[in-house]
């Protein structure tokens, strides 16, 4: 069991979950997380030989492409992939959001997300040929071979740098609120949860019962508004894109001790959960509870490691670990 899950059952056994299902099923998600780690083998995925600057579609297919777009994606990413309601599917920012990933992942996320709220998917082929249009769009140029599924994990889109948030002027400096342990309940702990229950539930069953038929529950109320996949999706965001808070300085611990912001491997162990989240929303978006569960292996790593060496030191329990967060590990 890892100390994640024990912790939690701890807590329930304390009673401070009792009389809350959702805190219940969050603990058995928990412990299948460590139960389940095993099971899947991390795989090596082999780097692309090839990137789209290699003449990889045709402009037939390009053409065909145009088609479809023009029926089902035009209205929310405008006339010369400019974005509207949507994104750009253009551009340096399209193309930092993408950078030096495989195109599959590309043609994964249409097909499995576009249109959005769409009643009939699209298929395969349509994907595909949407891809490429996107590329022509993009300014890479047409090959003499169509752009196939078989293919698709061996070409890589281009690197682009990101700017970063301090130099887009996101370095703004907020005053803590939540002391550190408040902080982790409010968002990684929930967030996690929702991730680690793909283990146990496919998201693709979630299918809310309507509104009149459910008592109001405020732990499940949120995920009625945004259920299934894209719960999870939402889920994995908030844990990459909420892990710098703990970096920021002046926070407190539970027990009053400065968070150990300074010390890099905190950092390292922050920027880690960053990492397993962004690989959780990569998982989530391939739609395949099996990417998700194995991305639930590192996620689960990542909270551990740096609980072993700040959290779950000297006494146990709640409001007892005066050695918390300490500053000499
Ligand atoms: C009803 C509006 C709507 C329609 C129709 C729609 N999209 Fe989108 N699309 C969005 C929104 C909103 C996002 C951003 C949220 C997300 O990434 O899921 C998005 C994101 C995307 C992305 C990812 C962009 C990025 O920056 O990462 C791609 C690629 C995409 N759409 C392609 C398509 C294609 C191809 C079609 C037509 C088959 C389509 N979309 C139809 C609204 C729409
Ligand atoms: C950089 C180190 C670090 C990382 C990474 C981290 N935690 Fe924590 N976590 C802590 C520390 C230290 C505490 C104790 C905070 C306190 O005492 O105020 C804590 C406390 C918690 C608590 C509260 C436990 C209690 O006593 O009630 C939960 C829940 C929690 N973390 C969940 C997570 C999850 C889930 C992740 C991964 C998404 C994570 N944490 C990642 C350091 C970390």
């Amino acid at each position: 069991m890892t100390n994640l899950a024990k912790r939690n059952i701890d807590r329930e056994s304390e009673g401070s979950g009792a009389g809350f299902p959702a805190v219940r099923r969050a603990a058995v998600a928990m412990l299948c997380a460590g139960a389940l780690a095993g099971a899947f083998a991390l795989t090596a995925r082999a780097q692309p030989s090839r990137t789209v600057a290699d003449g990889v579609y045709t402009a037939g297919q390009a053409a065909r492409g145009a088609e479809v777009y023009r029926a089902q994606c035009v209205t929310c990413h405008g006339e010369a992939l400019e974005g509207s309601v949507g994104p750009p599917l253009a551009g340096d920012g399209f193309l930092s959001v993408w950078s030096a990933l495989p195109v599959v992942e590309l043609v994964d996320k249409i097909h499995n997300t576009m249109p959005l709220q769409a009643t009939a998917p699209l298929s395969r082929q349509e994907s595909i040929d949407l891809t490429a249009y996107i590329l022509e769009g993009g300014g890479f140029p047409a090959g003499p071979a169509e752009l196939a599924d078989a293919a698709l994990a061996d070409i890589a889109l281009p690197t682009v740098a990101t700017a970063s948030a301090a130099a887009a002027g996101g370095d703004l400096s907020v005053a803590p609120i939540a002391n550190l342990a408040q902080l982790m309940r409010a968002i990684a702990f929930p967030a996690s949860n929702i991730v680690f229950n793909v283990q146990i539930k496919d998201p693709a069953d979630d299918v809310p019962p309507p509104t009149a038929a459910r008592s109001f529950d405020f732990v499940e109320w949120g995920s009625t508004v945004y259920p299934g996949w894209e719960a999870i999706d939402l889920a994995a965001l908030a844990i990459a894109e909420s892990a710098p808070l703990f970096l920021v300085p002046g926070r407190r611990c539970e027990n009053g001790r400065p968070v150990p912001v300074d010390r890099a491997d905190w950092r390292e162990y922050t920027e880690a959960v960053v990492e397993a989240g962004r690989v959780a929303y990569r998982a989530s978006q391939s739609r395949s509870v099996d990417a998700v569960i194995e991305a639930t292996d590192q996620l689960n790593e990542a909270c551990a490691s740096c609980h072993e060496v700040y959290r779950d030191v000297g006494a146990e329990g709640r409001g007892v670990g005066a050695d918390r967060c300490r500053q000499e590990p």
